[in-house]
């Protein structure tokens, strides 16, 4: 029997030999093989690892150069080959996005044996990574037309989580379209979630900026406070709001919708407000400083974007309400069904530490099912706006259905009452609490009416 096996490994070995000689690949297996870091790692780490990894990313070191690679090697090996990193929760199987940071066996190959081999550099070629052209703008997308610098934040270093109302002022010489917006975290390990509206003004009506700019809300002020912020024209009336204009969750980055697709008006008189700006436990006191980076367009938007959120404040309650037992898991629906032809641009699923398994789909009046995205393992860590490759039809009658589950049991390493308690979702601060002790099963969708040719039309977009 043993004989048998090494003959068919032999037979094995050399016709993939073969097959590699008459492909002409023999190139593609001494990459994997014998890596080098310009030619063969830093592409990898390029496209997967430096968005986050850079100053100012997401990520606790930059992993740009050769020397902070090879510092790191034996703990990338690692990560890379359990899949804890590239941190992609999303099924590529189901469903692939913009932007999509999974590694397939032969870069995780490549990565190990470069590791192995003790890190050759290799010489440098046109494949070595490039700094990123946007560094000294602390952008992922692009050198910003206006940077807006919050008021820094104090924090204690008590490890406990904070929440705090902001608001930042602005004017520009006339009204003017925006592109995107980003928020870029002074702390990115501290800051956990920012969202933030745009407050309209028309100088006839607001003369004097006044109003606090910062301010720590604990359970049951948010209302009393929200007031502080005078968010009111003079006169007392409701200026315009456009609602979560920006929102930023760990690995999150800004995104680029091509021009006239989306954008928001932002009036020569205007105030962003972070109704929810989160920061986790801080080890030791400290000053965050964040800032809004806004990137302006060059034509009016010829298509307007709206949001679709489900469950938890949404459109469409969980189904059964969302309560979960200590020690159990539980299963909820959300359903809403759509009374146009819709096209989905981005999809960002949401819910807490007990979240287990996430999946989003359409069920088209005719049975079919339209696959939207599938997180077989939630991570609470890692929650993206996943944006579709193409705009995504759904069609007048359809029903959109988000089939969540949630493990309340002391198997999730996550569950954050040892011994587990009951969870519920808790209203508090006008709306769901957003603390992450607490259970939200949300899914926000935004789409745009459907027009012919929706679906050839790609997402992807440079400045
Ligand atoms: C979406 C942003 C993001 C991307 C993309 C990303 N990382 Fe990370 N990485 C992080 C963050 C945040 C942490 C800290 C996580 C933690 O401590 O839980 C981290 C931690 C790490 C660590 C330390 C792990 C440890 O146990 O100490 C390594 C090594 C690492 N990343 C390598 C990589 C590599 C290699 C890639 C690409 C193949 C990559 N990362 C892609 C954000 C990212």
């Amino acid at each position: 029997m043993k004989f048998t096996h090494k003959r068919i490994d032999i037979f094995t070995i050399s016709a993939a030999l073969l097959l590699a000689a008459c492909n002409g690949s023999f190139t593609d297996h001494n990459a994997v093989t014998h890596p080098t870091y310009h030619r063969d790692v830093a592409p990898i780490l390029s496209m997967n690892c430096v968005p986050c990894h850079r100053p100012g990313g997401g990520g606790p070191f930059p992993l740009e150069q050769y020397q902070q690679v090879r510092q790191k090697a034996r703990t990338i090996a690692r990560v890379v080959a359990s899949g804890f990193m590239p941190p992609w929760p999303a099924d590529p199987g189901y469903q692939h996005f913009l932007g999509e940071r999974v590694l397939n066996d032969t870069q995780k190959r490549i990565i190990a044996n470069w590791v192995q081999q003790g890190c050759p550099e290799g010489a440098r070629s046109a494949n070595s990574i490039k700094k990123s052209g946007f560094l000294n703008y602390q952008s992922a997308i692009g050198k910003p037309d206006l940077v807006l610098e919050l008021t820094p934040v104090s924090l204690k270093g008590d490890r406990s989580d904070r929440f705090f109302l902001s608001k930042v002022c602005g004017s520009l010489p006339k009204d003017t379209w925006v592109r995107a917006i980003e928020f870029v975290p002074g702390i990115p390990g501290l800051v956990h979630h920012f969202n933030g509206h745009i407050i309209n003004y028309t100088q006839a009506r607001k003369n004097h900026e006044s109003g606090l700019r910062v301010k720590e809300v604990v359970a049951g002020t948010y209302d009393a406070v929200f007031p502080e912020l005078e968010l009111f024209n003079d006169d007392g009336s409701i200026p315009e709001r456009i609602h979560s204009a920006v929102n930023y969750l760990p690995g999150m980055s800004a995104r680029l919708l091509p021009e006239g697709l989306g954008t928001v008006r932002l009036n020569n008189r205007f105030a962003i407000v972070g109704n929810d700006l989160h920061y986790g436990p801080a080890e030791r006191d400290t000053l965050d400083k964040s800032r809004i980076n806004l990137f302006f367009s060059k034509v009016p938007p010829s298509r307007a974007v709206h949001e679709l959120m489900l469950g938890t404040n949404g459109v469409s309650k969980p189904n059964p309400p969302l309560f979960v037992p200590a020690g159990r898991n539980s299963r909820h629906f959300c359903r809403f069904r759509v009374n146009q032809d819709i096209s989905l641009i981005s999809v960002n699923p949401h819910m807490h530490l007990l979240g287990k398994s996430i999946r989003v789909y359409a069920l088209k009046p005719n049975g079919d099912t339209v696959r939207i995205i599938s997180i077989p393992q939630w991570d609470f860590r890692w929650q993206y706006l996943y944006t579709f490759t193409h705009l995504m039809r759904i069609p007048a009658g359809s029903e959109l259905v988000v089939d969540a589950v949630f493990d309340n049991t002391a198997n999730n390493p996550n569950n954050p009452n040892k011994p587990p308690k009951d969870i519920a979702e808790r209203l508090e601060f006008g709306g769901a609490s957003m603390r992450a002790s607490d259970e939200m099963l949300q899914c926000i969708i935004n789409w745009t009416p459907y027009r012919k040719g929706d679906e050839h039309l790609s997402l992807k977009s440079g400045l």
